[in-house]
């Protein structure tokens, strides 16, 4: 299922701070509301967030009222500046703006026409990440055997993605080549991710899931439960994967119980010419941890850490599942600003 479409200028997508409770369709008509909806978590997951950075884009350009080329051109550099501000960490949202951005300064041709080549380039975007989500569950569904159990660390589903998923992809895959496999999904604090939106799709596609907290996963994993752990990216950097706050513990745990650790990311979500300590983590506000749904858990005025991501080094990684291959530990150690994806 398409998660962004583009319909005559506006921008359809579910809300996803609302699921699994309601089912609400957003409709975004402005670049203010696309950055509103980056900002909230509205539209979330790094290979959407790559999508609708495209599509804000291409907003700026439909409704833009400008015959000048040259005017265009800044307005849409305003839109991806403003865009790109609004989180920091994934990747896919900068590597969107600047390869629409790029087209725009490069085409050759009027201003309308201009306007109709950025729209087609976030929808070939949008395409492109659709079909490679589909690639990446046929990479990563032979490691997968009938009658295991994988763990998932926040959700890098359908919902994260324009389509199917990467981490979901792989068992979206996996199911339907006929195996029988279990999910257990970790709830993923603070924003529950996993309990929120990774159950909620895997029930609507019949997929068995079972919902565990974070606190949970050792216990789980001592247990001989989990055969194999698979989650998405926010970016690929030399000598680590930057994901959902708290994959690194799973890592960890899974690297002590001998459990294979996968990551399934699409190219777009590689920096490699960056390493792990040039990268922001994004920090998001107190009441995310303080307050869970509206009510407040913690004292007035308590001190609050939210980092929303960490970095897990590549040595606790058993392989990264992309579009064209799984690249294992001794592709990892050549990974660098040269190396050819
Ligand atoms: O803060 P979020 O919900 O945007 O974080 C999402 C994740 O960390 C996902 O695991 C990641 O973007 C991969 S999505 C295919």
């Amino acid at each position: 299922m398409r998660m962004i479409k583009w319909q005559n200028g506006t921008v359809l997508t579910p809300d996803q701070t609302k699921l699994p409770l309601q089912e609400v369709t957003l409709k975004i008509t402005t670049v203010d509301q696309m950055c509103e909806a980056i900002k909230v978590l509205r539209i979330r997951g790094a290979p959407l967030l790559g999508a609708a950075a495209a599509f804000g884009i291409a907003i700026a350009a439909y409704h833009s009222k400008t015959q000048s080329k040259e005017k265009l051109l800044s307005e849409l550099e305003d839109a991806a500046t403003k865009i790109k501000l609004q989180r920091p960490t994934a990747v896919n949202l900068f590597w969107a703006a600047d390869r629409v951005l790029a087209k725009a300064r490069a085409f050759i041709g009027t201003t309308e026409e201009l306007k109709a080549a950025v729209v087609e380039e976030a929808q070939k975007i949008a395409d492109e990440d659709a079909a490679q989500n589909r690639a990446i569950g046929e990479n990563g569904a032979a490691l997968i055997k009938d009658g295991d159990t994988v763990l998932t660390h926040c959700n890098a589903g359908e919902l994260a993605t324009v389509e199917y998923g990467t981490a979901l992809g792989v068992v979206r895959a996996v199911c339907e080549q006929g195996k029988k496999i279990k999910v257990i999904a970790d709830e993923t604090r603070p924003l529950l991710q996993g309990a929120r939106l990774t159950t909620y799709e895997l029930m609507r596609d019949h997929i068995p899931v079972t919902l565990i907290t974070d606190n949970m996963a050792a216990y789980v994993m001592s247990k001989g439960l989990v055969n194999l752990v698979v989650v998405g990216a926010d970016r690929v950097v030399q000598d680590a994967v930057f994901n959902k706050i708290g994959t690194y513990g799973v890592a960890i745990l899974a690297k002590e119980h001998n459990i294979p650790f996968y990551v399934a990311a699409p190219k777009s979500t590689f920096d490699l010419s960056r390493k792990a300590a040039e990268i922001v983590i994004e920090e998001r506000k107190p009441e995310e941890v303080t307050h869970i749904a509206g009510v407040q858990i913690a004292p007035t005025g308590v001190k609050v850490y939210n980092p929303a991501f960490d970095a897990t080094p590549l040595k606790y990684v058993s392989g990264i599942i992309c579009e064209s291959q799984i690249y294992y530990p001794k592709d990892f150690a050549k990974f660098g600003p040269n190396f050819q994806l």
